[in-house]
């Protein structure tokens, strides 16, 4: 589906959004490793986390919709059943290695498949550590899915350093670390997401190496009851759209505000953003609270390495964002955006050609000067739903409005996002 955007005038109202992803596939995967039943209150609503049950389900576990709620027979402690057939991770590279770390631990085979694009990503980043750990793993030459999962001769537990910044490597090595009585330690020195470890309970000490986080059998989930927070990487697209466009006040309610997802409001802010933090609190460990926003004059700013982790998956978002502030744009040291759903870096900067801007490509970032010289434009989403909501963002701003081709892949992360975007038109 190819969709048209018209220029906006400005955004104004409240949004409330579904429970953020990551969190999401999170207690998906905690209620059914748990023994009995648990509930989750606003469940992302993403095909991402519609992946993960899926994956769950063939293991046998039972998912009950209530409303906005999801109940969860979970099966307990190496309980599941043997899968009758592949496990399809989708579009999901959170699924597929979050999955294999607890698969690693059971006594059957199993195969993790995926669509084209989770089918190029790179998983030796896991296979290797939870290889260490004494996992049978096999995936493809290349390096890729599929993922056989054999049963393991002998688990061991492990102190292991991430080479790469990802929570989802770390989160594998936890999830395997669960199933063993010997402590494992996994030191992060790139302070990534950090739900896993709020979410189980775990130990986690600050060391001089990094966030040093320590796991076994004692964390093993019990059944549970939660309301999830909104995804605050949903929320950056109207965040953004409300800073940019004249006259806009937008108001987001119950947004996860977890220190290591709310970089992209740091960086607005210093970019001279108007974003409000209200209500704040603690809910169920996760911080939690309302983002006020309105409409703004920004100037970029340097983006430090540091942060990078932080707002990985909002550099789409916070690209355009840049569009629109004084002086040049600049990111560096984010060479993981190359293996996201799609190339981020090459989406984002061929997109940004189609509007006249100079954008000049490195191997792990990009700059973008200069100012736009169309007044419409048609954009690709290559099959990458962060890159389809930043260029609707991008096309809204356009003087005759923009179009972003194959844009039904926002349903990955929010199939709402045409609706939630039309609620905030004036
Ligand atoms: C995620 C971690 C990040 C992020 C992804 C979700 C998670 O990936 O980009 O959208 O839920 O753990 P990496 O761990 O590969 O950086």
């Amino acid at each position: 589906m190819n969709q048209y955007f018209d220029k906006i005038n400005s955004l104004k109202g409240e949004l409330f959004l579904a429970g953020d992803k990551s969190i999401s596939h999170r207690a998906v995967m905690f209620a059914s490793l748990a023994d009995g039943k648990s509930i989750i209150h606003n469940c992302s609503e993403s095909e991402d986390v519609y992946s993960t049950i899926k994956c769950f389900q063939e293991l046998g576990c039972q998912f009950n919709k209530n409303g906005n709620s999801i109940l969860i027979s979970g099966k307990g402690f190496k309980n599941f059943n043997q899968p009758k057939n592949f496990l399809d991770a989708g579009n999901s590279g959170t699924t597929t290695r979050l999955i294999s770390g607890i698969l690693s631990a059971q006594n059957f085979t199993s195969v993790i498949i995926g669509d084209e694009s989770l089918s190029k990503r790179p998983m030796m980043r896991i296979v290797e550590p939870l290889n260490l750990m004494g996992a049978n793993i096999e995936a493809s030459e290349n390096g890729t899915l599929p993922l056989k999962i054999f049963p393991s001769k002998e688990l061991k537990s492990i102190e292991y350093k991430l080479k790469v910044a990802s929570a989802q490597v770390k989160s594998a090595l936890l999830l395997l670390a669960l199933h063993l009585e010997i402590e494992s330690v996994i030191i992060d020195p790139f302070n990534t997401r950090n739900h896993t470890e709020k979410m189980l309970n775990l130990k986690v000490e600050d060391t001089i190496d990094g966030k040093k986080i320590i796991c076994s059998r004692k964390n093993y989930p019990e059944p549970f009851e939660m309301t999830i927070p909104s995804d605050i990487s949903s929320a950056s697209f109207f965040i953004v759209a409300a800073l940019i466009s004249k006259n806009s006040e937008i108001l987001i309610k119950n947004v996860s505000l977890n220190p290591t997802r709310t970089g992209i409001i740091d960086i607005l802010r210093q970019m001279g953003g108007k974003i409000e933090l209200m209500n704040q609190r603690k809910e169920f460990g996760e911080e939690v609270g309302d983002i006020f926003v309105q409409s703004s004059e920004l100037k970029n700013i340097e983006i430090s390495k540091e942060i990078i982790p932080n707002i990985i998956d909002e550099i789409p978002i916070l690209s355009i964002a840049g569009i629109f502030a004084e002086g040049n744009f600049e990111i560096n040291h984010a060479e993981e955006l190359r293996v996201k759903e799609s190339d981020r870096i090459k989406s984002i900067c061929s997109n940004l050609l189609k509007v006249g801007l100079d954008v000049i490509e490195n191997k792990d970032g990009f700059m973008i000067k200069g100012n736009i010289k169309n007044n419409f434009a048609e954009f690709e989403s290559f099959g990458d739903h962060r890159i389809a909501m930043a260029f609707a963002v991008l096309s809204m701003m356009l003087e005759k409005g923009g179009r972003v081709n194959e844009f039904d892949c926002v349903k990955i992360s929010n199939p709402n996002f045409l609706e939630q975007i039309k609620s905030l038109h004036i």
